[in-house]
């Protein structure tokens, strides 16, 4: 990847307070099955490029440039993806071919990869905290790769890693949704401030429209700060029977140490096929003949 030098030193910047984004992949994707029966969904292809890598994209753009992965079961093809393919890359060594290969060799050599394995699916608070090991006494972000967000200029989490440096707190992506959606969703509440910000009072997963604070949700990118591990250990489980984040992230909300941030740029919800089709024309219509 080709840097300029203010580039490089907003990087730096960034990455001396948050190194490290963890990437919860060990969910099944059943809602595109049959295609991911066997491979696992952070690999579906928006184009060419699967939805993890530009998840650990936007990571790298934030500075962040240790990647913690939080697999299961069949997501090996994950592991493969961010390592050499030493026979194909010497077949297509010396060919025009051998750009097709560029974007995915840069993040190989300018990140760590790290792994570890959620056993069961006990929900999106007990996949972070299975992440503790990997991540240790900082903070970190999280990439949730079925939200896959563009912007053309800083990346959301990028953004977010701003608003962390004004604030030394968690911070949360927020968006608008339609009423008849917030059930998808956390939901947030609390205080705009002049800075535009919201300071959060209130977090709900999945609530029905009636029980909704807002229709402000929260999605897939998080800055967390590390004592959200203390707090997961004893989060009971909540909606679906599942540890959220959600209500961990409530218990430093009622403190004030929860940021809610409107970021700039647009949100793809590719776990669902109506996202994945719209982030497929977006990608495509703004690709040119790039690949020509
Ligand atoms: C998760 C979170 C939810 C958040 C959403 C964003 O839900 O639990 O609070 O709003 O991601 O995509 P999931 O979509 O994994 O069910």
């Amino acid at each position: 990847m080709q840097t300029n030098d203010a580039e490089q030193s907003r990087m730096r910047g960034r990455s001396g307070l948050i190194g490290k984004c963890l990437f919860p992949v060990a969910g099944y994707g059943t809602r595109f099955l049959p295609a991911t029966k066997a491979q696992p969904k952070e690999m579906l292809p928006v184009l060419t490029k699967p939805l993890i890598q530009y998840g650990v994209e936007e990571a790298l753009d934030a500075g962040m440039n240790t990647i913690a992965f939080v697999t299961g079961r069949n997501k090996r093809a994950i592991e493969d993806h961010f390592d050499i393919t030493y026979e194909l890359e010497d077949q297509i060594s010396g060919t025009h071919k051998e750009r097709y290969l560029q974007s995915i060799r840069s993040l190989i050599d300018q990140c760590t990869f790290t792994y570890v394995r959620q056993t069961q699916m006990k929900g999106l608070g007990d996949a972070v905290l299975t992440g503790e090991p990997l991540i240790g006494n900082q903070p970190f972000g999280v990439i949730l790769a079925d939200d896959l967000c563009y912007h053309d200029g800083d990346g959301i989490l990028a953004q977010m890693a701003d608003i962390y440096a004004r604030y030394r707190c968690s911070v949360v992506a927020i968006e608008e949704v339609p009423a008849d959606e917030v059930s998808k969703y956390g939901v947030i509440d609390g205080q705009l401030m002049p800075d535009g910000n919201i300071r959060i009072s209130n977090m709900v997963e999945k609530p029905s429209p009636e029980e909704a604070p807002s229709n402000l949700a929260v999605i897939g990118r998080y800055i967390l700060t590390p004592d959200i591990f203390r707090i997961l250990r004893t989060t009971p489980a909540g909606k679906g029977g599942e540890v959220q984040l959600t209500d961990a992230l409530m218990q430093q909300a009622k403190e004030g140490r929860v940021i809610g941030y409107r970021f700039k740029g647009r949100r793809f919800d590719c776990g669902s096929i109506e996202g994945f089709v719209e982030a497929t024309n977006f990608f495509f219509s703004s690709m040119g003949s790039e690949r020509s």
